[in-house]
């Protein structure tokens, strides 16, 4: 190929690309599979290795990430980046309205909308291409973020049709429920602290200084705003309207996300329809916007210092509730981590009952000025988990003991540590905790790590409890004697066990890895250290720097690995581990085949030939990937017996292939 005909054909792919995912991401409809999408990418990035010099900032392979910035340049707002006056009740809008309407004499139109509860943005687009990306910062300035939002899908890269040539348009980055959900699921199996909010992790993901884990979190921004020297547009809404036609995110008019109204009542009608609809949407508001439409009654109007005065923000109340503190008590997980929780007398809040809160750490309790017996106000935080946000101190019982933090572990009585620069306090006598040794055990037989069926967290606390194991190594010395004497243990259940735990000698290293619970290192960090290092060995001695060079582990991580590989009862479970036949190198994956290359698989339910990890390794010698759950990107759902109704709803709605067991064998050519 000349280089012309490469840059034609880069060209071309891009425009393909840019087109598919506009109409996935911000269109919700999807025109060619993944696999497709997948392979024109590849085709792209290899064009692109290929003739670097032809690499455009906005190439759609710019998506995925790659670009480290260790500092986010400060950047001056072309046009400052103001906050809105907010209004808590729906009286403060009517007066407001009826301010307006002493300015203006002529007839307002006004423009709702919901308010987005993310971090706001500003993004400038240059002759119809992506130039940069600047976060709100004091509102005079903020951080050059754009190597993080280029990977925003549903940020359009070019802009089609009709646009200003140089334009600022703003809008609200935010994470989706569901992947806040996804994302505290990883961390839960990790160990790590959960996120406590969806807007916090936008905010901190936007903010990350690898554009590759930004991409990785899938976050989402709906556009608000038009920002020019002189406007091409006579109103909000037409600007609006606008931007949808150039491929930005805007909110829709038939899902009433958008509405013009013409007084008062048609304002609080579009309040009162989200305070109940906002339940079903897949990402959180805070309140509702209500703007002027017009850009000349809103140039009338002007700005307060802070503010416009053409626009004001209504906010829902964070349901809140008054309850009793009965008692402080204090948690262990796996990793030693203490938490402390509030532990309520039982209160309804927002469709649930709650009796427990968590209180996060020491700080938390020493800034709420924490008393025994305390009347607190307990508020859905972000709707999900139930937060405690003051004191009524009016309330207080007088003499009243502070709460104080406690000093030594609840569960095995040894000091605790707290390590600087980290909030928790920690218990750092793992191997004696028992809520640590219970917890590492459960860990490693989890669904994810070793896959071990047939052990609960109730049978491992009877065997923690009976010193039957003390440690995950000890799992492999188990026998039928010992089992068969325990409650509720019938020889079926015995020998199931003892099976599944010999069946977990087959698992890969990287599973193993995952299993032995070191801290922040996860199903992701396990495979790359796996493949990057091959067997435990190269792992206990590799350097820092060499952990720090691998992919996907920064300094926390790596430094986390060689305190776990430098402490000598580590070692010596994996030791046990070894001699007990577990597998610590990475097997060099021989392909059977590439039959169900690009394609990802989920199985479900249980089989009859093979088990179900036989299943998911079947998957991988022949190309294929493994998927956790339906979603639009699954190809070929395997479904077993005794498969969940909901997952076969979700699979039939989404129209995705299905065979069953044998008919799979066979495709994969399995006898
Ligand atoms: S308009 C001059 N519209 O709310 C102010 N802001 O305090 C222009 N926000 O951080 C803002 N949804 O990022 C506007 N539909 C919406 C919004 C919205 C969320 C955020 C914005 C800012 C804060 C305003």
């Amino acid at each position: 190929m000349s280089l012309e005909e490469v840059k034609s054909k880069i060209n071309q792919l891009s425009e393909q690309l840019h087109h598919y995912n506009y109409m996935y991401y911000v269109k919700s409809e999807s025109l060619v599979s993944d696999y497709e999408f997948d392979m024109l990418l590849k085709e792209l990035e290899a064009l692109e290795a290929q003739f670097p010099e032809l690499v455009d900032a906005n190439s759609p392979s710019k998506r995925v990430g790659g670009t480290v910035t260790k500092n986010f340049e400060s950047v001056t707002h072309r046009f400052p980046m103001l906050s809105l006056s907010n209004s808590y009740s729906k009286d403060e809008i009517v007066e407001w309205e009826a301010r307006i309407k002493k300015t203006i004499e002529q007839d307002i139109e006004y423009v709702c909308e919901l308010k987005y509860d993310g971090v706001a943005i500003g993004i400038r687009y240059i002759n119809g291409v992506f130039h940069s990306a600047v976060t709100r910062g004091d509102g005079a300035q903020g951080e050059l973020v754009s190597s993080n939002v280029r990977t925003i899908n549903s940020v359009p890269l070019k802009l089609k049709g009709a646009f200003p040539s140089d334009f600022e348009i703003r809008g609200e980055i935010f994470l989706p429920l569901q992947e806040f959900e996804r994302l505290n699921q990883e961390r839960s199996a990790e160990g790590l602290a959960l996120y406590a909010n969806p807007r916090n992790t936008a905010s901190g993901t936007l903010k990350l200084q690898d554009s590759r884990m930004v991409s990785k979190r899938n976050l989402d921004c709906y556009l608000y705003g038009m920002y020019e020297e002189r406007s091409s547009y006579t109103s909000h809404y037409q600007a609006v309207l606008a931007a949808g036609k150039m491929g930005f995110k805007v909110p829709l008019a038939e899902q009433r996300k958008i509405e013009k109204v013409k007084d008062v009542n048609g304002i609080l009608a579009f309040i009162d329809y989200w305070d109940q609809a906002r339940k079903s949407l897949p990402f959180e508001i805070d309140g509702i916007v209500i703007k002027i439409n017009a850009y000349t009654q809103q140039e009338e109007l002007g700005y307060t210092a802070k503010s416009p005065r053409w626009a004001i923000a209504y906010k829902f109340q964070a349901e809140r509730v008054e309850t009793k503190i009965e008692s402080v008590t204090y948690q262990v997980g796996r990793t030693g981590a203490v938490t402390p929780v509030a532990n309520l007398r039982p209160v309804y809040l927002g469709g649930t009952t709650v009796k427990r809160a968590s209180l996060h750490n020491a700080e938390q309790i020493e800034k709420l000025g924490l008393h025994e017996n305390d009347l607190v106000y307990v508020e859905k935080g972000g709707e999900i988990i139930p937060k405690i946000v003051g004191v009524n101190v009016s309330k207080r019982m007088t003499p009243a003991r502070r709460v104080v933090f406690i000093s030594d572990c609840p569960a095995c009585n040894k000091a605790l540590t707290k390590i600087q620069g980290e909030a928790q306090h920690y218990c750092t006598h793992a191997s004696i905790c028992p809520p640590q040794v219970k917890g590492k055990i459960e860990h490693f037989i989890s669904r994810k790590a070793m896959d071990i069926d047939g052990l609960g967290a109730e049978t491992i606390d009877t065997l923690v409890e009976k010193e039957l194991i003390r440690d995950i190594g000890d799992l492999y010395a188990l026998r039928f004697d010992q089992l068969i004497d325990l409650d509720r243990m019938a020889e079926k259940s015995v020998n199931n066990l003892l099976e599944g735990i010999s069946d977990s000698k087959n698992r890969p290293f990287e599973k193993v890895l995952f299993g032995i619970g070191i801290r922040y290192v996860g199903e992701t960090v396990s495979k790359k250290l796996a493949k990057a290092f091959r067997t435990i060995d190269n792992i206990i001695n590799a350097s820092y720097e060499s952990l720090v060079e691998t992919d996907e582990i920064g300094e926390k991580i790596a430094q986390s690995i060689r305190l776990f590989l430098e402490d000598e009862t580590n070692i010596a479970l994996i030791n046990k581990l070894k001699a007990a036949g577990l597998c610590f190198e990475t097997e060099e994956q021989v392909l059977s085949s590439s039959i169900l290359e690009g394609q990802t698989v989920v199985i479900s339910g249980t089989f009859e030939r093979i088990s179900r990890s036989e299943m998911k390794k079947l998957i991988e010698e022949n190309g294929g990937k493994n998927g956790s759950s339906i979603s639009k990107k699954t190809n070929l759902l395997v479904a077993g017996d005794n498969m969940g109704p909901s997952k076969l709803k979700k699979a039939v709605d989404l129209n995705i292939e299905m065979v069953n067991e044998e008919e799979f064998l066979k495709r994969i050519q399995y006898d």
